[in-house]
């Protein structure tokens, strides 16, 4: 199965709006797949569909430690969120290498479907938690970098665009020879 490509802050197709999933079928299955091999290869524990350029509502997280502890979330939604509020230290593939405290709700109830399209509901606390509203911000064009200081974001939107200039730079020279 192959690993998808994952977008770069501060890449536009990272602020597109997701859309629910409508089919159940082979293809979402498949996608699931790839999307889990993906996160568990960057390493990562959880990758929102809009990080590989695919704009529908679809999730995948893995907080386990153990890593074998898979949990796919299509059509998330946040049924509840406890009034208590919790700073993580957050990190997120689409911005490696930087990592910043985010203030989130501590506890979630969310309900999703799974790939065969059942309902079903989750209670969360800690890093799921965390996860799930990490995520999910994902789905709504949402990176946790805006939730930083402009001066912080700006800082690091910086750093990104110099990297990939150089890496632009990089990739013409390999091409010339
Ligand atoms: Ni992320």
């Amino acid at each position: 199965m192959p690993l998808l490509n994952i977008l770069r802050f501060p890449d536009s197709r990272l602020h597109k709006i997701a859309k629910p999933v409508t089919v159940f079928d082979h293809r979402l299955k498949r996608l699931v797949a790839d999307m889990a091999e993906t996160m568990y290869e960057a390493p990562g524990i959880g990758l929102a569909a809009t990080q590989v350029d695919v704009h529908e509502r679809l999730i995948v997280i893995d907080t386990s430690e153990t890593r074998d502890d898979l949990r796919v979330f299509i059509n998330p939604e946040i049924i509840w969120a406890s009034e208590e509020k919790q700073v993580f230290e957050e990190g997120c593939l689409s911005v490696p290498g930087i990592y910043d405290g985010v203030l989130r709700h501590a506890r979630v109830k969310a309900r999703a479907l799974d790939t065969d399209g059942r309902h079903f509901e989750i209670d969360a606390d800690g890093l799921l938690a965390v996860c799930i509203q990490h995520e999910m911000d994902h789905l709504v064009g949402k990176v946790f970098v805006e939730y930083l200081s402009p001066l912080k974001r700006n800082r690091i939107k910086q750093k990104f665009l110099k990297e990939e200039r150089e890496e632009r730079r990089h990739g013409q020279k390999a091409t010339l020879r």
